[in-house]
Parts: structure tokens; sequence; C-alpha cells
């Protein structure tokens, strides 16, 4: 898979992709990621990227051409853009999945006001990750990526992925791990019986008290 992203900070996502899972899927040639600084596709002299609103009132606008310019020198059939603002819909696990079975994915992101409106026709999907105002998409793209790349055959062990929060509308269950017993906290009795079909149904009894408690919504899906 290959994800290119649009950003006017590249320099923000250097720690992300040098780190642990994603770096590793980097050195094995399972994902390649790409920075692109669309003000290099400025034609202006001083490669502006943005301008005051029509109409008036604050901030600053993306403007169309180093995003056209950028966008269609990457382009091919294979491309999905996704833009990141705060105005799509709502990110979630199925999302993911989708989106790792891309092959080429662009992530666009914003800063300042926003984007121009007319930058939407080049957009397949818009997704926002949540019920707030970032300064800018390039974090919201980090959470995309890391939730693809680990969902990317290889990744990781794909048997992790099926007892996974979300992907049957029900949280995790509580996992513990040795010792057994930490300065009196002790690990619940029936993980340590050796029993499977006691601890299977012990963990999805767990599951669903969890959900009940904090997610509710959840179930009603
Ligand atoms: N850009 C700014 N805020 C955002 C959000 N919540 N989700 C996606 N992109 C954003």
């Amino acid at each position: 898979m290959r994800i290119d992203i649009l950003t006017i900070f590249p320099e923000m996502f250097t720690g992300v992709f040098s780190e642990s899972i994603i770096k590793r899927a980097i050195d094995q040639g399972l994902v390649e990621i790409n920075l692109y600084n669309f003000r290099d596709y400025s034609l202006d002299p001083h490669h502006k990227v943005d301008d005051t609103p029509y109409g008036g009132g604050n901030g600053m606008v993306l403007m169309c051409q180093p995003i056209f310019d950028c966008i269609n020198a990457i382009k091919t059939e294979e491309s999905y853009v996704v833009m990141l603002t705060p105005d799509g819909v709502p990110y979630q696990q199925s999302f993911a999945y989708e989106l790792s079975k891309k092959k080429h994915l662009i992530l666009l992101c914003g800063h300042y006001e926003g984007f121009d409106e007319r930058i939407r026709s080049l957009v397949d999907f818009e997704v926002s990750i949540g019920d707030y105002i970032l300064t800018g998409g390039e974090l919201a793209s980090m959470v995309l990526a890391d939730s693809i790349i680990r969902l990317v055959p290889g990744v990781i062990q794909e048997e992790s992925h099926l007892q996974e929060s979300f992907n049957d509308h029900l949280l995790d269950y509580p996992s513990y791990t040795k010792p057994a017993n930490f300065r009196g906290l002790e690990v619940p009795e029936v993980l340590i019986s050796g029993d499977h079909e006691k601890i299977r149904a012990y963990r999805e009894e767990q599951r669903l008290k969890r959900t009940k408690e904090r997610r509710p919504d959840l179930l009603q899906k």
C-alpha cells in the first residue's frame, strides 16, 4: 500500500513514522509513505498557499492552485483521496478496514480556517477524527495512517484483529499479566484456572459488562 500525505508541515510526521510497528511496516516494504509539501507546488513567487476569504471573515483559506496541482501530479487510477476536516464523517474502525484495502491513499491535511470549497471536488471521502478542532489535519492524518497501516496484511498478526474493540460493537475484555498477585491486587481466578471454556465465557461477559457501562451507544448498533 502507498500512502501520500499532503501537508505544509511534513516535519511533524518524522517521529510517528520512525518508531514501532509503522516503522517496521515501512522497513518491510508493506507500506510506502510519502510526504508532499503542497507549498512546493505553489506558482506564487512567495510560495503562498492561502488567502483571505471572499465575503470577509476571520482567518485564511487554503487556495485551490497548489493543492489541485499537487494532487493532479501524484494521482493515479488507483488513488483514493481523503480530506481531514472537522466537518467530515466521524472516523471509526470500519473505515480503517475499508481504507486498508486501498492500493493508494492520498491524505489531504488542511490548516488555517479551512479549504477553498472547490478543493472538495478532488476528494473521495471527508473524515473527522472527533468533535473538536485541531490546529490542522496533520494529527488527524497520523491517526488514520496508524489505524490503517496496522490492518494491512502482514503488519501485525491477523488473530490480534479478531478480538479487538469495535469489531463486533463490543469493547475489549480486561487483560492481566504476571505476577498473579501484585501488592495485594489479584488476577481473577478464572484466568489462572486453565479452563479455556470458562475463560472464554468470562471474557465475553466482561466485554458486554464494559460496553454496557462505558459505551451503551455501541450496543444500540
Ligand atoms: N482538522 C482540524 N480538526 C480536525 C478534526 N477533528 N478531524 C479531522 N481533521 C481536522
